[in-house]
């Protein structure tokens, strides 16, 4: 007779209602200035934190944990069963046919896309076309791969479809494929994948999407029998959406990844080793070499049954009802300078990813003081995409070669930025209403003054504060 069979299936009808109850930590207290406060996370894009049913369904896995794929005992076959059949559920998520796709796990999704750049066969004139928008991971890898060339913005910090039909006219068969983001993790725009795809495969280019920061928030199909409107390559992080465990995702078509070489080699993904030759298994162990992270799947695949349960409509109803509210709230403080389409009444058509600045305030210092004073985590800086992020702050060249000059010196105190808040399932109108009313006190002055900047980190941190995180986490 199974025992501790757990209970989180896309069948059981989850609540968003539920979710700040379910959320793990939900009632965590932190130290401030003025003594503990609960905290509230706005910094999703980065990281979601976990729900209770998805780490109950954890502990009943590891009842069972045992290493995959080549143990022989009644646990490893079980393991063995549950990383692929969590390897289905994942490709049934995005739509993936495993006739003629690979999904392939690594550990997030730079490494996916490093993955995949690593396989295509490049030559170095051969064009790899990306765009102004994108997170570094999106953008690094290609520049080791080939010649990236980027499509530009509008003023309104969209990606200019015209710039984009230009490049592809302009650059012909030298572009050999177009890397984009499904959405912004600095302004929340999600882009019009449909366009760009078919667009893309007119010019007889495939196209690979980033799509971090789009999977936690909106169904995708990759569409494996839709020549025209297909997603070739897609890549995502489970940290992004509730199973913060060490999983990524790359799915592409199983020929890219038969030919040639993997790009780690090792354990498990061999038919046969001589002292002179290796010969390579199948897919997706050629890809997977080293003992996989069974548990991170696992936790994926559980936190996707969690998404079907609540449903896209409920999703995206709850993000959008959030940013709007906070977007209404936010304009009403004068000294904020937001970035993006401000709109509440299009909050439905973008992700709850808010950027802004108060006044000429340091973002940096604006973010220690939500935190330090209000117990509110959110990012300060560029998140990783600094060409999109001076593109709108309007950093003129001249600006940035000063601030380049200065950073590369270790001073990182007047880099430029921006503050970002993320919204998840999990938050509520009442945690907005709190981080209202710390930012109006910001915008008035009122505030703690003795913050300290550290130059090298652009880091501020409020004078004779010391934690001692030990007390509240034994290692
Ligand atoms: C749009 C986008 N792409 C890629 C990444 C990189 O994701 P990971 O850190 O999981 O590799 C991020 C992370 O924030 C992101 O926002």
């Amino acid at each position: 007779m199974p025992l501790h069979i757990d209970t989180l299936s896309r069948k059981n009808k989850m609540s968003i209602a539920d979710l700040p109850n379910l959320l793990i930590g939900a009632d965590t207290v932190v130290p401030t200035l003025y003594g503990p406060k609960r905290y509230v996370n706005f910094d999703n894009a980065a990281s979601t934190p976990t729900f209770q049913p998805i780490a109950d369904s954890l502990v009943s896995f590891l009842r069972w944990y045992s290493n995959v794929h080549r143990g022989t005992g009644f646990k490893s076959q079980l393991s063995s069963w549950a990383f692929e059949r969590s390897r289905d559920i994942v490709a049934e998520f995005i739509g993936a046919d495993l006739e003629q796709q690979v999904v392939i796990f690594t550990k997030n999704s730079t490494e996916a896309i490093n993955k995949l750049a690593y396989r295509l066969p490049f030559e170095n004139s051969d064009i790899i076309l990306t765009t102004l928008m994108e997170h570094h991971s999106n953008e690094l890898p290609w520049r080791r791969a080939g010649k990236v060339e980027h499509v530009g913005l509008n003023d309104d910090g969209t990606i200019s479809k015209d710039d984009f039909l230009a490049k592809l006219k302009a650059f012909g068969s030298r572009v050999k494929l177009v890397a984009i983001t499904g959405a912004s993790n600095v302004t929340g725009y999600i882009n019009d994948l449909d366009f760009f795809a078919l667009e893309s495969h007119r010019a007889g280019v495939k196209i690979l999407v980033d799509a971090a920061q789009l999977v936690p928030h909106r169904s995708i199909d990759v569409k494996p029998h839709d020549p025209q409107y297909c997603i070739d390559y897609l890549v995502f992080s489970g940290h992004k959406m509730y199973a913060p465990f060490g999983v990524g995702v790359l799915v592409g078509d199983k020929e890219t990844f038969e030919q040639g070489d993997p790009e780690t080699v090792g354990g498990g993904m061999v038919d046969m080793v001589t002292l002179e030759e290796a010969y390579w298994t199948d897919l997706p162990e050629k890809e997977e070499a080293g003992t996989p992270d069974t548990v991170g799947v696992v936790a994926l695949a559980k936190a996707i049954h969690m998404f079907e349960s609540l449903g896209w409509e409920a999703i995206i109803g709850h993000e959008a009802g959030l940013t709007a509210y906070a977007l209404k709230k936010l304009k009403q403080i004068p000294a904020v300078t937001l970035y993006g389409d401000t709109d509440p009444a299009n909050a439905a058509q973008r992700l709850g990813v808010i950027s802004f600045n108060i006044r000429d305030l340091p973002h940096a210092l604006v973010a220690a003081i939500l935190s330090y004073e209000g117990a509110i985590g959110v990012r300060a800086g560029c998140f990783c995409a600094q060409p999109y992020v001076k593109s709108i702050l309007q950093v003129s060249d001249e600006e940035a070669k000063a601030l380049e000059k200065q950073i590369l010196s270790r001073d990182r105190s007047n880099a430029p930025g921006a503050v970002r808040i993320s919204f998840g399932l999990y938050n509520t109108k009442d945690e907005i209403d709190r981080l209202i009313e710390m930012l109006t006190k910001i915008a008035f002055g009122d505030y703690n003054r003795d913050y300290v900047l550290n130059k090298e980190k652009g880091e501020y941190t409020p004078k004779e504060f010391e934690v001692d995180f030990g007390e509240y986490f034994r290692l």
